[in-house]
């Protein structure tokens, strides 16, 4: 069946600017880590794109490693793209990164130009795109100077790759050396995305500053600790959920524990109090700050996509529910 957008797309979503520049991005955006790969279901991934689009996400988060396997979700993407929504490539913001292995030998991770080029060239074309709006260095490279990764990104950007780039999980120390060298290149850096709910509050640690002192947006990822910060796991582990498929060992060493499980239990309650699902309140707390261009969710339904969506609803928190839930974290 053709795919036609609703209509009412960009009547209640909000869009917030990135930093200083002059990109706006929805305040909920679609990440295809998992779902999306050539082991899910096509038709699934399709209808969770279309109701993202429908409801004003308009920021598709992709990677070169994203799938399983490596590399489908953004085949599949690509797919839907051509199939659904080509007429609407300039109402779309669709990023991809490198950084994380790929393929073998010396060349296929890291931060070398060699690497970075060579892999966003093989993303476009599993995607069918010309160019992706913004392209990622995924982490820093030890072992690769700073220069030649953001070098790499300042080239990819002047050739016509990216319209913008950005970094991920980079320090604040290496945020700030980073957007200096950038910057000097003529390339700011758009957006930094890192990873930040109310189990992982690392960027609160300077991270934040920094983006607010140098202008450059922020987007986070995981904003539900991978649905832990959900009403998912209040009571086990449910069959097809991402604990259960991944036998426990979520990346990022995130862990159902029981005293986890516990204090979301208690964050739940106030969730309730607010008239938020947990979901809802996760999310909303992670758009609290100022710096907080977006945050980047995943979904294995449609109908987490909308619960989601539905949080931009209620993002405010008085002084008591913070300290609340500062309490219980
Ligand atoms: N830059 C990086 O290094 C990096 C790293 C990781 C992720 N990311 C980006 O961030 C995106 C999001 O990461 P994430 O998937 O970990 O985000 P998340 O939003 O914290 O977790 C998403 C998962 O939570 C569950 N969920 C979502 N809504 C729910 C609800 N209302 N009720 C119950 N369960 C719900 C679903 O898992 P079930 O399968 O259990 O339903 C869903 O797949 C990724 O797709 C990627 O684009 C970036």
């Amino acid at each position: 069946m053709t795919y036609l957008p609703a209509s009412t797309r960009y009547d209640s979503m909000t869009y917030r600017r990135c930093g200083r520049s002059g990109l706006l991005l929805p305040a909920i955006s679609l990440g295809l880590w998992y779902n999306f790969g050539g082991v899910d279901s096509l038709e699934n991934a399709r209808a969770m794109i279309h109701r993202a689009f429908d409801l004003g996400i308009t920021h598709f988060d992709l990677a070169n490693n994203y799938g399983p396997p490596p590399g489908s979700a953004e085949e599949t993407f690509g797919r839907i793209l051509a199939q659904d929504l080509a007429a609407y490539r300039d109402e779309l913001v669709i990023s991809s990164k490198a950084g994380y292995l790929m393929w073998p030998g010396p060349y296929g991770e890291w931060g070398s130009r060699k690497y970075l080029v060579a892999s966003l060239d093989q993303s476009l074309k599993r995607m069918g795109l010309d160019y992706v709006d913004i392209f990622y260095s995924h982490r820093p490279d030890p072992n690769t100077p700073l220069e030649e990764t953001l070098g790499a990104l300042d080239f990819i950007v002047r050739s016509g790759r990216a319209l913008y780039a950005g970094i991920s999980t980079y320090s604040p120390e290496q945020t700030r050396q980073a957007t200096s060298i950038l910057r000097s290149l003529g390339t700011p850096c758009l957006i930094h995305q890192p990873r930040y709910n109310m189990f992982d509050r690392w960027i609160e640690e300077g991270l934040l500053d920094v983006l607010a002192d140098e202008g450059v947006g922020c987007i986070a990822f995981s904003p539900l600790d991978q649905g832990i910060l959900t009403d998912k796991y209040l009571r086990d582990i449910p069959e097809g959920s991402r604990a259960d498929k991944l036998r426990g060992e979520f990346h990022w060493g995130d862990t159902v524990s029981e005293a986890r499980v516990a204090t979301v239990r208690r964050l739940n309650d106030l969730a309730q109090a607010r008239g938020q699902s947990m979901a809802q309140m996760a999310i909303a707390w992670v758009l609290r700050h100022p710096q907080m261009t977006s945050t980047v969710i995943g979904a294995s339904k449609v109908r987490q996509i909308e619960e989601a969506v539905a949080a931009l609803d209620n993002l405010t928190f008085s002084a008591a529910e913070l300290a609340q839930i500062e309490s219980l974290l």
